[in-house]
């Protein structure tokens, strides 16, 4: 085993942890290699969380989720906005693109938001997939207003190309925000909330183009933190990846990212043993948890 090949935690056989990744964007330079040497278990018995972004092709999505799925425990896998992208020539898209990769992650075991929820050291583990409706924005202005106002300022996500043409985005927002919290409501005790987009609006406020929170999440998931138990939130999208408290809960950004961004913190939170992520530790043989 070569030096990067080493497990990032020192390996303690006593115990298993749930660790936490997203935007790996594996065909992004050198990311894929990253991925394949730094995100690899301490311990047979860890879990992964992946929240979103791994790739944009179906294929690549699945094959690297399967080799994870084959170093891992469990991998637990929440959808973020790439992997959503497809272009006219594509056979599926939006919705169909989802229900096909549900369909891949399933037959290969790994856990999706249309799963039931595992628990993992008394925590019940919630991925969710909850997208955006542009309300992250000024009240006084229109959705209509502030996209065109964000395309002034030369802010266009590829969403509105690979995602808004093949279905409506906000309203699938609003259904998936019904079916995640109908299904919410049923849990007791507490939980980790999995989510490739923000669920609350603070965490946006270190945005460099304020912008870019009209695709980054939607004011209904607020108050979801605190009124689901959660103690943990995990999410991604944003590439910053910093903790945030906001009502006592912890919300950990745990990005990989592109290059250019990646380059800048990487080094020190691997360092810190902080990418990946780990969410919660408990002593091996506990997995009833
Ligand atoms: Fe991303």
């Amino acid at each position: 085993m070569d030096d990067d090949a080493r497990p990032l935690t020192a390996p303690d056989a006593g115990r298993r942890t749930l660790w936490a990744v997203s935007d790996l964007h594996v065909a992004a330079r050198g990311n894929r290699d990253l991925v394949d040497r730094g995100v690899r278990p301490a311990n047979p018995g860890d879990w992964l969380i992946v929240a979103g972004d791994v790739a944009e092709r179906t294929s690549t999505i699945l094959d690297t989720l399967r080799s994870l799925a084959e170093r891992f425990a469990q991998v637990i896998w929440a959808p973020g906005n790439h992997e959503l992208f497809s272009r006219a020539a594509d056979d599926v898209h939006a919705e169909d693109k989802y229900d096909e990769l549900v369909k891949g992650c399933q037959s290969m075991g790994v856990l999706t938001p249309e799963d039931p929820y595992p628990r993992f050291a008394g925590r019940t583990i919630v991925p969710m997939f909850t997208l955006y409706d542009h309300s992250w924005r000024d009240p006084l202005v229109t959705v209509e207003r502030a996209l065109s106002a964000a395309e002034g300022n030369g802010v266009v996500f590829t969403d509105q190309v690979a995602i808004a043409p093949y279905v409506d985005v906000p309203l699938w927002c609003q259904r998936r925000l019904g079916y995640t919290v109908r299904r919410l409501s049923k849990v007791s005790g507490p939980t980790v909330l999995v989510n490739h987009w923000p669920l609350v609006r603070e965490v946006t406020a270190r945005l460099r183009l304020p912008e870019v929170a009209l695709w980054s999440g939607t004011r209904h998931t607020q108050d979801w933190p605190v009124r689901f138990g959660a103690e943990t939130v995990i999410y991604g999208h944003l590439h910053i990846p910093v903790v945030t408290e906001v009502d006592g809960v912890r919300h950990v950004e745990v990005s990989l990212g592109y290059p250019r961004e990646r380059e800048r913190t990487l080094d020190q939170r691997r360092e810190r043993n902080l990418w990946p992520y780990p969410v919660l530790t408990e002593p091996a043989g506990e997995e009833a948890g």
